[in-house]
């Protein structure tokens, strides 16, 4: 794919708004975005649709839950300067490409997406039988296409759904093609990269195309990666120019697979709300105190001097996300050998927690007195998100013949 020889590759990747995040959303998901955004051009969003898919009959809760997330974003490191932080109600297209991609959808693909029964057995006292939630894949589609993302960074659970986006994508290609007037667009961009910079650039494309000098078209796509001053579409249609391949007009996404969370909940299982075994990111240090000391350790330790094994107790899971190799050696050692009591055991993870949330706690708090603000960093996201939705939209239309309205 052309567009991977960029330096800045396009990331993208959303959230459906369930409200206040915990530590397991941190180390599984945020920490890895908080990465990203510095050296990736990165759009994250806030999936409201996503969530009256399967919580329309409630969608009182759902605009609190958008802000609370937003929060936490904000809290743990996304920085609306390095990144494009965005709601996707906010940013309207979405409705529109995913209404024109649902044209060409066949339905077969929907009802075979895994999630779709899967959801639908899990979820059993809600009715999922409605066309919106078939199309939930659907509208991922449209989310990711809408940005035309190299890289989608999701968990194991998304892989399915990143996998309908690139048959989307073929799909749409192959029906509706390369532009109507490719060559004289491309002769266009050319002129906007300077008189210099066009003349090497058609030169060595003159080099591949008559030569098939391989080396002329890394040189040539080295060239593009480096313009600062092309719109995407134009960088697009150079590329697809340099090989007669044409421009795509929804380049097919990877999935970033995010590995699992290395964070358990404070039962050993997954951290999960629907457990009960999480740490908020906003829970008082008292709270967190509280919940580690009572977390359940290893069941044959049932006196202070029986010696337990770490293989079969969570708060050691904690040591090895939190502590030094020192404390881990003294926490193993203690525990075998009934040395240190659990509750010993536990200090210097309640003091880890602890620290690691404090700054988070501070930024949250901030926010928390400034609600206007908050909501003016999703608007400014949203009107920056949009300008790009506008034009990938604006290419979708005229692909489609759909020029009548403007
Ligand atoms: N379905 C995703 C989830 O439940 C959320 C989501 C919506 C998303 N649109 C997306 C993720 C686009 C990545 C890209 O986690
Ligand atoms: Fe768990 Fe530590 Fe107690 Fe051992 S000493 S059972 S590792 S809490």
């Amino acid at each position: 794919m052309s567009t991977q020889s960029s330096p800045n590759l396009r990331v993208l990747s959303g959230m459906r708004p369930t409200g206040r995040l915990h530590l397991g959303h941190y180390h599984g998901v945020l920490k890895n975005w908080v990465d990203m955004q510095m050296n990736h051009d990165c759009f994250f969003f806030v999936a409201d649709w996503h969530a009256l898919t399967t919580h329309y009959e409630t969608p009182e809760g759902i605009a609190a839950n958008v802000t609370e997330m937003a929060i936490d974003w904000l809290a743990s490191g996304l920085n609306p300067a390095s990144a494009t932080i965005f709601v996707q109600s906010m940013v309207p297209e979405h409705a529109e490409l995913h209404l024109l991609l649902s044209m060409m959808t066949p339905l077969s693909w929907l009802e075979r997406v895994p999630t779709y029964k899967d959801q639908q057995d899990k979820l059993r006292e809600r009715d999922l039988a409605t066309y919106g939630f078939l199309g939930y894949p659907l509208l991922q589609s449209a989310d990711i296409l809408m940005y035309k993302a190299d890289l989608v960074p999701v968990g194991e659970d998304q892989v399915a759904h990143i996998e309908i986006t690139r048959e989307i994508a073929r799909r749409f290609n192959h029906l509706y093609g390369r532009e109507p007037d490719f060559e004289a667009r491309a002769e266009q961009a050319a002129g906007k990269m300077g008189k210099k910079t066009a003349r090497l650039y058609r030169e060595l494309r003159r080099q591949y195309q008559e030569q098939g000098d391989a080396e002329a078209l890394e040189k040539a796509r080295a060239l593009l990666a480096e313009q600062q001053n092309i719109s995407i579409g134009d960088r697009e249609r150079l590329f697809g120019y340099l090989d007669g391949s044409g421009k795509v007009i929804l380049p097919e996404p990877r999935a970033a697979l995010t590995r699992a969370s290395r964070m358990p909940g404070l039962d050993g299982q997954k951290m999960s709300k629907s457990y009960g075994n999480t740490i908020p990111l906003r829970d008082s240090p008292e709270e967190v105190e509280r919940k580690i000391r009572t977390m359940p350790t290893d069941p044959a330790r049932v006196r202070r001097n029986d010696p337990g094994n770490p293989d079969n107790c969570p708060v050691w899971q904690f040591h090895q996300i939190y502590s030094t190799e020192e404390v881990q050696q003294w926490a193993s050692d203690g525990c075998r050998r009934a040395g240190i009591g659990c509750i010993d055991c536990k200090r210097p993870v309640i003091e880890a927690v602890q620290a690691e949330l404090r700054p988070i706690q501070e930024r949250a708090a901030e926010l928390e007195a400034d609600p206007g603000k908050v909501r003016a960093i999703l608007k400014q996201g949203s009107e920056a998100a949009r300008q790009v939705a506008r034009a990938t939209l604006d290419d979708v239309l005229e692909a489609m013949c759909f020029t009548h309205h403007r």
